[in-house]
C-alpha cells in the first residue's frame, strides 16, 4: 500500500507552481517504482561528482564530508533494508537527494551543483547496464561451456544432420552443438563491442548545454571506470543508442537459445528421442500421468518475443523525439530492464538444463541410418570412379527411388543390383557409404569430420580463455 501522500507542493521543483500536481498525473509521472534498481549506481556516481566538485573548489571540503557521510549512510541503510524507497518519491534521484538533505541539512542542497537529472539518469543507466551486461557476458560463457562439454562427450555420436527437417547427411551430435558455440561466442562479442561504444560518461553534460562551473569531468569519468567523456553534451544526454545496441545483442542471444529450445523440444520427442532432460528441468501434466514436458525449453522460445518486444518498444520510443531530453526517454527503462532480467533468467535455467541433458546416441545412430543419408556419399564414390557428378547423382538418385518402394536402404541394396546401374560399382562400395567413414571423410575445415570437430573444440575453449 502506498504511503500517506505528501503536500504536492513539497516537490523540489514547486517553486515556479500555483497548484499541487494531480494525484493520477503524479502516479503516472513518477518512475522510482523502477529505477530504485539504479540506487547504488546513482549514489557512486553522486559521491564521484561530490568529490569532484570540492577538488575544482565549488563546494567546501567540509561539504564533501557531509555530502560523502550523508550517501553513504544512505547507501547503508538500502543495503540493509533499514530505508526503504519513498514511494511517493517523483524518481531515484529525487530520492537520493530528498533523503540526504533530510540528513545532513544545507550541504546536501549543495550535490546538485553543475548536474542535471538528465545527465544523472543517463549516467546512471550506463553504470547499471555495463555491470548487467557483463554478468550476461559470464552467463553465456558458462553456456558455452556447458555446450562445448557435451560436445566433447558426444564425438562419436553419429546423428542425421538435417535440412528442411529432412534427413540430410550424417553429423556428430558434437558438430552439431559446437555450431551453437560459434553462435554464442560471437554474442559474447557483439556484447563486449556494445559495453566498449558505450562506456564514455555523459555526466556535466548538465541539463543539455553543459555548465558555467569549472568542473573536470573526466576525473569524474575515470572515476567510474569510464574510457572517456561523451563528447557532445546535448548527445551526452539524448543517446540511448547503447540502450538498442544492447537490446538488439539480447535479442540476438534470445533468437539463438530460442532455436537451440527448438531442437531440444523436437530432441527429447518420442519421434526424435535423441536426448533426455533431467526430471528438474521439465513438468508433467496434470491430466496424462506419461507426460514429461519441456517447459524450460518452451519458455525460453516463448520469452524470445518479450525481448524482442522491449528493442521495439525502445526503437520506437526514440524514433521521434527531438534533441535533447525528453520525458519519453524514462519508457527505456522499463524496456531494457525487462529485457535484461529475461536473458538472464533463461541463461539462468538453461546452462544447468544443459548441463543435466543426455544424449541417447543408439537413437540418433538408428535415425541416421534411415533416410539415404549416405545417398550424396554414394554419387561421390561413382565420381572419384571417373563419372560426371551430374550422371552420378542421377544414377543414385534412381536406386533411392527404388529403396523407397522395395524398402531397403542403401546398404541392403546388392552388388548385383547396383550394377545393373552401373559397372563401376564394386564391393567397395559399402564401405564407402557406411556412416563411420561418411563422416571422417567430411576432412573440410569446419566439417563434421573428426579432427575437425576436434579442432572446433581447441577453438571454442580457447576463445573462452580470452
Ligand atoms: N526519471 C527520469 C527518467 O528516467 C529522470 C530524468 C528526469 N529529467 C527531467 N528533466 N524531468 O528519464
Amino acid at each position: 500500500m502506498l504511503l500517506e501522500r505528501r503536500n504536492f507542493m513539497d516537490k523540489m521543483w514547486a517553486g515556479r507552481f500555483e497548484k499541487a500536481l494531480d494525484k493520477q498525473a503524479d502516479d503516472f509521472n513518477s518512475s522510482i517504482h523502477f529505477d530504485k534498481k539504479m540506487y547504488k549506481q546513482d549514489i557512486c556516481g553522486s559521491l564521484e561528482h561530490a568529490l569532484m566538485l570540492c577538488s575544482c573548489g565549488i563546494i567546501k571540503e567540509s561539504e564533501y564530508q557531509e555530502i560523502r557521510k550523508g550517501l553513504i549512510s544512505i547507501l547503508d541503510d538500502l543495503n540493509n533494508g533499514v530505508l526503504a524507497f519513498d514511494e511517493n518519491a517523483e524518481d531515484i534521484h529525487m530520492f537520493v537527494e530528498a533523503e540526504l538533505t533530510k540528513r545532513i541539512g544545507d550541504a546536501g542542497k549543495r550535490l546538485h551543483t553543475a548536474r542535471s537529472r538528465n545527465d544523472q539518469v543517463a549516467l546512471d543507466l550506463r553504470l547499471y547496464m555495463r555491470d548487467e551486461a557483463n554478468k550476461i557476458i559470464d552467463l553465456l560463457k558458462e553456456l558455452i561451456g556447458a555446450i562445448k562439454d557435451k560436445a566433447e562427450e558426444s564425438q562419436d555420436a553419429i546423428m542425421p544432420g538435417y535440412t528442411h527437417l529432412q534427413r540430410a547427411q550424417p553429423i556428430t551430435f558434437a558438430h552439431h552443438l559446437l555450431a551453437y558455440c560459434m553462435m554464442l561466442l560471437r554474442d559474447v562479442t557483439r556484447l563486449k563491442d556494445a559495453i566498449a561504444r558505450m562506456n564514455y560518461s555523459p555526466l556535466g553534460s548538465c541539463a543539455l548545454a553543459g555548465t558555467t562551473y569549472p568542473t573536470d569531468r573526466e576525473m569524474v569519468a575515470k572515476a567510474l571506470d569510464f574510457d572517456g567523456v561523451c563528447m557532445n553534451s546535448i548527445d551526452g544526454v539524448s543517446d540511448r543508442d547503447y540502450c538498442v545496441e544492447l537490446e538488439s545483442a539480447f535479442s540476438i542471444i534470445m533468437m539463438h537459445l530460442s532455436r537451440l529450445s527448438e531442437e531440444i523440444i523436437l530432441w527429447s520427442s518420442w519421434e526424435f528421442k535423441f536426448v533426455e532432460l533431467d526430471d528438474a528441468y521439465t513438468t508433467g501434466s496434470s491430466i496424462m500421468p506419461q507426460k514429461k514436458n519441456p517447459d524450460m525449453a518452451e519458455l525460453v522460445r516463448g520469452k524470445t518475443g518479450r525481448v524482442y518486444g522491449d528493442l521495439m518498444a525502445t526503437l520506437t520510443m526514440l524514433k521521434g523525439i527531438p534533441l535533447a531530453y525528453n520525458k519519453d526517454m524514462q519508457e527505456d527503462k522499463e524496456a531494457i530492464f525487462d529485457a535484461t532480467e529475461t536473458v538472464i533468467k533463461c541463461l539462468g535455467v538453461f546452462i544447468p538444463m544443459i548441463k543435466t541433458m543426455k544424449p541417447l546416441k543408439e537413437n540418433m545412430y538408428n535415425a541416421a541410418k534411415r533416410g539415404f543419408i549416405n545417398a550424396t556419399d554414394l554419387a561421390d564414390y561413382l565420381t572419384k570412379k571417373g563419372l560426371p557428378f551430374r550422371s552420378a547423382y542421377k544414377i543414385v538418385g534412381t536406386i533411392v527411388g527404388e529403396c523407397v518402394k522395395s524398402g531397403k536402404t542403401l546398404d541392403e541394396v546388392t552388388l548385383e543390383e547396383y550394377k545393373k546401374h552401373s559397372d563401376v560399382f564394386e564391393n567397395d562400395l559399402y564401405e564407402e557409404i557406411s556412416l563411420e567413414t561418411c563422416v571422417k571423410k567430411r576432412i573440410s575445415k569446419g566439417g563434421t569430420g573428426y579432427e575437425s570437430v576436434k579442432e572446433q573444440i581447441t577453438y571454442v575453449t580457447e576463445q573462452l580463455k580470452k
